[in-house]
């Protein structure tokens, strides 16, 4: 494999401190309007229970408002699908980056794809979306299925279980295999992975990051003590890679190991660990496919229809429609975000330079003149008519949409076929599951809780 070669890194354009506006009684022409209550209590509302939160400010201020939160600031946060496509198609260098999750900085670290700046984010992209498109994709899909199958052979029969974690299980593999190759896989770090994202995860950790901020996180010592085992080995396997010359993989840590910037020098370590670690954290993938069977299991005339249609051999039109209903429905991430490094008019309104805007997902999915009946899980809108790019956007858009969505959805779609070839699910609760806030993404509350058994119909046609 070429090495690829990126600029070398330098000051950037977007990154120039801006200074963002504050909501006094002054500028309030400026910004849309928006809930009065103090930042603290917002900063609640955002944290305790967001997407109603947001319902209520649709429904009092419109498709368009402004929060102002404790630790993250203001955001203008837009559900009008026009107003969406007029932020998704503006130029790359007129918006900077604006993260919705403020675990996400921290976490990933600044020199992360999703969170450098223009021209050196778009150098970086390119470097990394070949590796989730075309040919690559083809050579997962044999890979996903296997991994699946295994991981499914090990679930308990006939008595509760969370899917949720589960599906990390997978998701996790699967990244591991696709960023550092099929044999490759460092020693220890699945299970270094699995320590952090269940600190990343806990409840009381959760609830205070509206109160102290998401810097307190990173500042308190059991984070390292869960960060620095991968950070370390993520590393090691790179160095080890250099030092042996071998990079000629097909996988990404090779892609990564021998890039260099414009000058011929080799990505710092800084840059490897960000970016490794922003793929590692996968947490959406895992997330949809727990509420994926949660959804299904509670409208069994859609996974009856879902289980013909892959007997019969469908692979995409209903498997597919079912994926994008429920990531409609239960959108991993409710907002996306950026912050304007040039002013820009929207709606009526001039929002200056440094106010971010915030493209809101879960309120565009529940838009009734967009999605008939909204609420209702109905996989079949999504075969009368494609996924709107501006109305359809669980994975952002313009240029910083997901670069993994074709990846992500492929995934899905390959381990929910194995789910449903291999064994039977039920539900445990009799009540719909709510979302709930977890490190990176909204999940079922009762972490998808089913019961598993032997498929009938294989077990009938195996006896
Ligand atoms: C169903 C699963 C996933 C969902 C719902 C999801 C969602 C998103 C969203 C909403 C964004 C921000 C887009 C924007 O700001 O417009 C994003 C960005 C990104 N995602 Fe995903 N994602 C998923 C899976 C993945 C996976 C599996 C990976 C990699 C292994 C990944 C890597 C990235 C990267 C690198 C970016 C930054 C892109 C950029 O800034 O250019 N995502 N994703």
């Amino acid at each position: 494999m070429d090495c690829a070669q990126l600029p070398t890194p330098g000051p950037l354009v977007g990154a120039q401190p801006t200074q963002v506006p504050r909501l006094s009684r002054a500028h309030k022409t400026e910004l849309p309007d928006g809930p009065g209550m103090p930042s603290a209590l917002q900063a609640i509302g955002w944290s305790r229970r967001p997407l109603p939160f947001l319902e209520r400010c649709q429904r009092r201020y419109g498709d368009i408002f402004t929060l102002r939160i404790r630790h993250i600031g203001n955001w203008v946060v837009l559900a009008d699908p026009e107003h969406i496509k007029q932020v998704f198609t503006a130029e790359p260098e007129a918006l900077g980056v604006g993260v919705a999750n403020t675990l996400l900085g921290p976490l990933l670290g600044d020199r992360s794809v999703m969170l450098l700046e223009e021209p050196e984010h778009m150098s970086r992209r390119r470097l990394m979306l070949p590796q989730f498109h075309g040919e690559r994709m083809e050579s997962y899909t044999r890979m996903i299925d296997e991994v699946a199958r295994d991981a499914i052979r090990a679930w308990p029969l006939d008595e509760p279980f969370e899917l949720w974690p589960r599906m990390q299980q997978i998701t996790l593999e699967v990244i591991m295999r696709v960023v550092f190759g099929e044999s490759a896989q460092p020693d220890g770090l699945r299970e270094q992975l699995d320590r952090l994202t269940e600190w990343l995860n806990s409840p009381r950790r959760l609830a205070l990051l509206p109160l102290l901020g998401p810097r307190w996180i990173v500042r308190d010592p059991s984070y390292r003590t869960v960060m620095e085992p991968v950070e370390r080995t993520v590393l090691a396997e790179i160095r080890r890679r250099r030092q042996s010359g071998s990079t000629e993989g097909e996988d990404i840590a090779s892609m990564l190991a021998c890039a260099t910037y414009g000058d011929g020098s080799p990505m710092t370590e800084k840059d490897l660990r960000d970016e490794l670690i922003t793929l590692l954290s996968d947490g959406p993938t895992a997330t949809l496919l727990a509420w994926v069977f949660e959804r299904l299991l509670r409208y069994p005339e859609k996974l009856t229809r879902l289980r013909d249609e892959i007997a019969s051999g469908d692979q995409e039109g209903y498997l597919d429609a079912v994926v994008k209903e429920t990531m409609r429905l239960c959108p991993s991430v409710p907002i996306v975000v950026r912050r304007l490094v040039k002013p820009l008019e929207l709606g009526g309104y001039t929002l200056p330079a440094g106010t971010r805007v915030a493209p809101c997902v879960h309120l565009v999915h529940r838009n009734p003149r967009v999605y008939p009946d909204p609420l209702v899980f109905r996989p079949e809108r999504f075969l009368e008519n494609p996924a709107g790019t501006y109305t359809w956007i669980p994975f952002g858009g313009g240029v910083r949409r997901c670069i993994a969505a074709s990846y992500a959805q492929l995934e899905m779609r390959r381990v929910i076929h194995t789910v449903l070839s291999e064994i039977d699910l039920t539900s445990v609760n009799v009540r719909s599951e709510r979302p709930t806030r977890s490190a990176i993404a909204f999940s079922p509350d009762q972490r998808g809780m089913v019961i598993a058994s032997r498929r009938r119909v294989a077990a009938a046609q195996r006896s």
